[in-house]
């Protein structure tokens, strides 16, 4: 009998898009598939952990042995995200959350007419989750997400410190081969003192290593 890395320990962690309803047929999303957040939450599960997935909508199987919530918006992700990370020892945000809503969802389809050949959507800015997980009195150990196309370390750190994680992951969005939708990614996670590369392979193996620096580097903060 071993005793696993991760046992008696709760991770909470989110994943796939949002949906944002402009009206009853239409919404604002984005590409990502939920892999690589799935992929975290098996590998955390295998580890010993306790996992709530809070999954946006998304085509992919259910990881073994996870508290699955499926939500749809950011706004029920930032309810659901809000109440599960209260008491839990790991924060991880791999959602793609939409950043602006609609400020007024129409009731009816929204019709096509002859004259307007232009029309305009109203946005608000969405509250951002990881920052409001962050923010908590009693603050898991939280680990964001950065999905950049240029100056990715510099977009990443940022990020660190703004919403005043304690790890950031970043990926570059831009190359083929890696990040939404991708089977494989590469990452490159930073503290606010240190920074490992997690070379391009499967999102499985990549997220096996995340789990391993997230442990190693909470270990070091008890
Ligand atoms: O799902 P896949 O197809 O496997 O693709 C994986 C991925 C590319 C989506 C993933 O690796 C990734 O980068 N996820 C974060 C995507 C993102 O929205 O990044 P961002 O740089 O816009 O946001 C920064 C961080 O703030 C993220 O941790 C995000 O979850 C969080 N955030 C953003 C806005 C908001 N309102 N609330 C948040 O919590």
């Amino acid at each position: 009998y071993q005793e696993k890395a991760l046992m008696n320990q709760h991770w909470v962690i989110t994943a796939g898009p949002t949906r944002e309803a402009i009206d009853p047929v239409r919404y604002i999303s984005n590409h990502s598939s939920g892999k690589m957040g799935y992929a975290i939450a098996q590998a955390a599960v295998n580890a010993g952990a306790k996992v709530t997935l809070i999954s946006g909508p998304v085509n992919i199987p259910e990881p073994s042995s996870v508290e699955l919530i499926n939500v749809m918006s950011a706004e029920q992700m930032h309810q659901q995200a809000l109440l599960k990370a209260k008491g839990a020892d790991v924060f991880i945000a791999c959602a793609a959350v939409a950043d602006y809503r609609v400020v007024e969802i129409a009731e009816q389809k929204i019709k096509k007419t002859a004259d307007n050949h232009h029309m305009q959507i109203n946005l608000v800015k969405n509250p951002d989750i990881v920052a409001d997980v962050a923010a908590l009195s009693e603050k898991p150990f939280t680990v964001g997400f950065a999905a950049e196309t240029q100056d990715v370390e510099q977009y990443a750190l940022d990020k660190l410190t703004r919403k005043n994680l304690d790890l950031i992951a970043a990926n570059n969005v831009a190359l083929s081969g890696q990040g939404f939708n991708s089977d494989n990614n590469a990452l490159t996670v930073f503290s606010a003192t240190s920074q490992q590369d997690i070379s391009l392979m499967r999102k499985s193996d990549v997220a096996e290593q995340l789990v391993d620096i997230i442990a190693e580097q909470l270990g070091e903060k008890r």
